[in-house]
């Protein structure tokens, strides 16, 4: 049976797009039912709408609080019945209310190597503190932000005179890569979250995830 994926995003949309192609394949497990973004104007929207698929314009500003919207966008993702919410891009903090009702469902991707970088500027920051290794991680999401056990990374080369958006072009072929699979392993109920750690194939996870080379 098909997995059905809800995935949130903010801006342009190029894993969304990723996901959508990996989808396409009639033996990959998953299917994206849904796609809701805080901003009418995002990308990946139209994304969206050119691959048949519902989606959704939730924002922020016509909400009082927080928890006002994300209480609205947790309607908005049952209407689906999601067995999976992706985090694509999403830049929004989730209350912990939101993050408790889908527990284990909810996965991420941050553009460094975490620990390092949670946060925002991640190619700026590496590139001022001199790495010459950066790299992109998927997660569990838990109520601490950029904190949920890591599932997989991939690492990228810091070259001399690189400016951010060198490096956030670099990340991106690589954010392509790892977020359909591990979307695809999810699927196949080969992974979870157990406690704290992400388990694949009924193996706990090292800190740094799956691989990271
Ligand atoms: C990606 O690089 C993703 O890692 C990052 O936003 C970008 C979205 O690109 N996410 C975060 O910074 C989350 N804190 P996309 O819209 O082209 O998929």
């Amino acid at each position: 049976m098909s997995s059905r994926i809800v995935v949130l995003i903010s801006g342009g949309g190029t894993n969304l797009q990723a996901i959508i192609d990996a989808c396409t394949d009639s033996a990959y497990p998953g299917e994206v039912v849904g796609v809701i973004s805080n901003r009418a104007d995002a990308y990946g929207l139209t994304r969206a709408k050119n691959a048949d698929i519902a989606n959704v314009a939730l924002s922020h500003k016509d909400f009082a609080s927080r928890a006002d919207y994300d209480q609205a966008l947790i309607k908005v993702i049952d209407g689906f019945d999601a067995d999976l919410i992706v985090l694509a891009g999403f830049m929004r903090i989730l209350t912990p209310s939101f993050v408790q009702h889908f527990q284990g469902k909810l996965l991420n991707i941050h553009p460094s190597l975490l620990p390092k970088y949670q946060g925002l500027n991640t190619h700026q920051r590496a590139i001022d503190a001199g790495d010459d290794v950066h790299g992109v991680s998927v997660h569990f999401v838990t109520e601490e932000l950029d904190g949920g056990p890591v599932i997989l990374q991939a690492k990228v080369p810091v070259f001399e005179g690189d400016n951010s958006d060198d490096l956030a072009a670099r990340v991106h072929e690589q954010e392509h890569r790892i977020y359909p699979l591990v979307v695809k392993w999810f699927a196949k109920q080969r992974l979870s979250m157990q406690g704290d750690h992400a388990v694949l194939d009924n193996n706990i996870l090292p800190a740094s995830g799956y691989a990271n080379d």
